[in-house]
């Protein structure tokens, strides 16, 4: 059954792939649905005008006016800005760090309306539209798509998910007794993933565009990034403007996933504290989340809680772990079967008008590389037969 339903969502993403309406709907429900967040102001550094973007609002309205009303959304990649690309198979790969606007149109659709393959402005650096020619407005998405890939892996997925646990749980076998109703935490996974996936002649470094080198320039620079707010579901999705948009599914799951898990942690919390004057007297509680922070999220610009008051934050921050590692898991983890690139074996377009098909042919190398395909790479074999298919 489960073959039926991989073949029927494969020849989903073979016939829509290339569609605007689709590029859009998985920013807001692929497998990386962390990044997308609602602007009111342009990127300083995004050298579009209002002109630019006209023909690509609806009729009588303006760019400003898009703006002001939150129809406007944006996907910034700046932490992938100049960290160091792997060498796959000795040749090197590329990361670039695009600056991507979309736009929530009549017809209720995300679609992207401007690309910026690099953070700095400049004659190298084209701005792509929709009325580009149809290969380089194809090849501007795939390349978001692809440094989504990396930050994805990294980010949404390692970090978020793997080592949020890690912190928590070395914490917890650190300094709450064995009988401690928080000690239900495991490190195998990730003592797993260090000597395998993420080591040398691993997954990453012989196949990924972020391999060793970008390892931890990459994680340093995404964890500097990291608020508690954006850990926190219902914060993060009113920051990001996607608390109210019926477009994301992934919105609508997490918010119902995480009020759930937060009934139950209240609940449980109520067991064993009855006013907050006993979270404030658990010593064992308060060194837990002193080791965090000490270990962990160290500055108060992240806004992480330095100690325990109420039973609120305590049971808030529970919530928190057990979603990361539980339900956010399961949507950045078990969503990988949808269009990716690994790595990128060319440079950025400087100039437009040159897309051909070997510009685009070395996406898809990784299916070769590997000596079996996984699930997470099939689509690239569509990506293939598409791409041989057209006539540019
Ligand atoms: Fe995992």
């Amino acid at each position: 059954r489960w073959k039926s339903s991989l073949i029927c969502l494969t020849g989903f993403v073979q016939a829509h792939w290339k569609d605007d309406w689709y590029f859009g709907h998985q920013c807001l429900n692929g497998c990386n649905p962390l990044l997308l967040r609602q602007t009111h102001i342009l990127p300083s550094n995004l050298s579009v005008t209002a002109s630019m973007l006209h023909p690509f609002l609806p009729e009588g309205s303006s760019l400003q006016r898009e703006l002001q009303e939150g129809r406007i959304y944006l996907l910034d990649y700046e932490v992938l800005d100049g960290v160091p690309a792997n060498v796959v198979n000795g040749k090197q790969t590329y990361l670039l760090a695009p600056l991507c606007l979309l736009h929530l149109n009549q017809q209720s659709q995300l679609v992207p309306i401007a690309i910026q393959l690099q953070q700095n402005p400049g004659p190298q650096n084209p701005v792509f539209l929709p009325s580009d020619l149809t290969s380089d407005w194809l090849l501007a998405k795939v390349w978001v798509r692809a440094s989504d890939f990396q930050c994805h892996q990294l980010v949404s997925y390692y970090l978020r998910t793997h080592v949020i646990g890690e912190l928590c749980c070395v914490a917890t076998l650190r300094q709450l007794p064995d009988l401690h109703p928080l000690h239900q935490t495991s490190l195998q996974i990730n003592l797993q993933a260090r000597t395998s996936l993420l080591a040398a002649d691993g997954v990453f470094d012989k196949a990924m565009g972020s391999g060793l080198k970008t390892l931890p320039v990459l994680l340093s620079r995404a964890s500097a990034k990291t608020t508690y707010r954006s850990l926190c579901i219902p914060d993060d999705l009113k920051d990001r403007g996607l608390d109210n948009l019926p477009q994301s599914y992934y919105t609508q799951d997490a918010l119902k996933v995480w009020d759930a898990l937060h009934s139950f942690v209240v609940s449980w919390v109520n067991v064993y504290d009855s006013r907050d004057d006993d979270i404030q007297l658990d010593s064992e509680l308060q060194h837990w989340i002193t080791d965090i922070n000490t270990h962990g999220f160290t500055q108060l610009r992240f806004c992480f809680p330095q100690s325990f008051n109420t039973k609120a934050e305590v049971s808030k921050f529970v919530t928190m772990i057990i979603f990361s590692c539980s339900a956010l898991h399961s949507a950045v983890n078990f969503s990988q079967v949808s269009q990716t690139q690994a790595h990128y074996r060319t440079t950025t377009i400087e100039i437009k008008i040159t897309t051909t098909y070997q510009h685009v042919c070395p996406c898809v190398s990784i299916v070769t590389m590997l000596k079996t395909p996984q699930i997470l790479f099939l689509c690239l074999c569509m990506y293939f037969s598409e791409l041989c298919s057209l006539s540019w």
